[in-house]
């Protein structure tokens, strides 16, 4: 039987760089004969400006039925006036719970070809490989009650709330120490425990999943001292979990370290590895319509699709592979330029790693 893909493009640069995306997917849809069948539809100000809504409930009861969802970017501009509860990132937020795609994975690897893209030493961040684990469902994105309104004395207030219950945290740890075993056997679990009661339960129930996995080593770490040792000594994390809010933050972060945000794929997970996959990045309206967004996160989260959702590893390999290539051969688009490499747009990037990929 074949198997569904939704592709949601969303906004900004979404279209443009989901169609090389799209492309390399098609090419290893036919090169490994993996039966898969592509369907499109809108997310974010694109389902907006088509359905009134950020996420239509035809397109949430296609993305249920669909094995796996392939996502470009949401928000912009355009839509920053409307009413907050219809704004595009509404939709994604949606979805997300809707699918209950509670484990958000986003790897931030140096690839050696742009160690001098990235702000910081060469020595500091080469051969880095960090895995940021983050919760994508629960916490202060998601938490009640959260309100804005008038006080009596007329001054205008608000709050969030930020919950976490013992399940949820249960199960995004193990989601972290299932994925520290395969790797590097080190989890830093990030938190603010010195401060919230939400993380004093995150630390603890923490601690007790550790009891199931004795072949990890296990440590704590505050979320302002994580994103200070991120800057000052990257290559000491393995993976790191943490929740919602903070892995937002730190996940920007990190992508900084290898050189530039368009270069980090992400998989967000529900408890049977169905997923959504995206790249890091957002829309970046300043630069939409100018094909010079850079797609490698986009293509690099179809590898991420095809591993973490068909076990299909050999074809995530090779466009992993291809990708690889493609920055040996000196190709850049404009975030990961720098002298002496070949500038390239949008479109000739995706054709180069297209060639790439048929070459292998
Ligand atoms: C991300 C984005 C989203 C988030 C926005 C667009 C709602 O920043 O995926 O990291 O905050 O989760
Ligand atoms: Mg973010």
């Amino acid at each position: 039987m074949s198997k569904q893909i939704l592709v949601l493009p969303g906004d900004g640069i979404g279209p443009e760089i989901m169609a090389e995306a799209v492309k390399v997917l098609q090419l290893a849809n036919a090169k490994y004969s993996l039966g898969f069948e592509l369907s499109f539809d809108e997310l974010g100000g694109a389902a907006y400006d088509k359905y009134g809504v950020p996420l239509a409930d035809e397109t949430l009861a296609r993305a249920r039925a669909a094995d796996a969802i392939l996502l470009g970017a949401v928000g912009g501009p355009k839509w920053d006036a409307i009413e907050p509860a219809l704004r595009p990132e509404r939709g994604l937020l949606k979805i997300r719970s809707q699918l209950g795609l509670f484990a958000n994975l986003r790897p931030a690897i140096l690839y050696p070809q742009l160690a001098d893209a990235s702000s910081l030493k060469p020595e500091v961040v080469s051969g880095l490989d960090i895995l940021i684990v983050r919760e994508l469902t629960g916490g202060i994105y998601f938490g009640q009650p959260r309100e804005s309104k008038l006080l009596e004395n007329g001054e205008r207030m608000a709050y969030d709330t930020l919950p976490y219950s013992e399940s949820e945290i249960r199960r995004i740890a193990r989601v972290g120490f299932d994925m520290a075993r395969v790797r590097g056997k080190k989890l830093c679990s990030v938190d603010k425990a010195n401060v919230l009661a939400s993380s004093q339960l995150w630390r603890a129930v923490v601690e007790e999943v550790a009891r199931d996995y004795p072949d990890v080593e296990l440590s704590h770490m505050y979320v302002d001292n994580a994103a200070m040792q991120l800057v000052r000594a990257p290559k000491q994390f393995d993976v790191m979990v943490t929740d919602n809010l903070f892995g937002d933050i730190l996940s920007d972060e990190a992508s900084m370290l290898t050189g530039s945000i368009g270069m980090l794929p992400s998989a967000s997970l529900d408890a049977n590895n169905k997923g959504m996959y995206e790249p890091c990045h957002g829309s970046a309206p300043d630069i939409a319509g100018k094909g010079i967004a850079n797609p490698l996160a986009t293509i690099l989260s179809v590898s991420m699709l095809l591993r973490y959702s068909f076990s299909q590893v050999v074809a995530a390999d090779a466009i992993e592979r291809a990708v690889s290539l493609v920055l040996d051969q000196g190709l850049r688009t404009g975030d990961i330029w720098s002298a002496g490499k070949t500038k390239v747009g949008t479109a000739a990037m995706g054709d180069a790693v297209v060639e790439a990929l048929r070459s292998l």
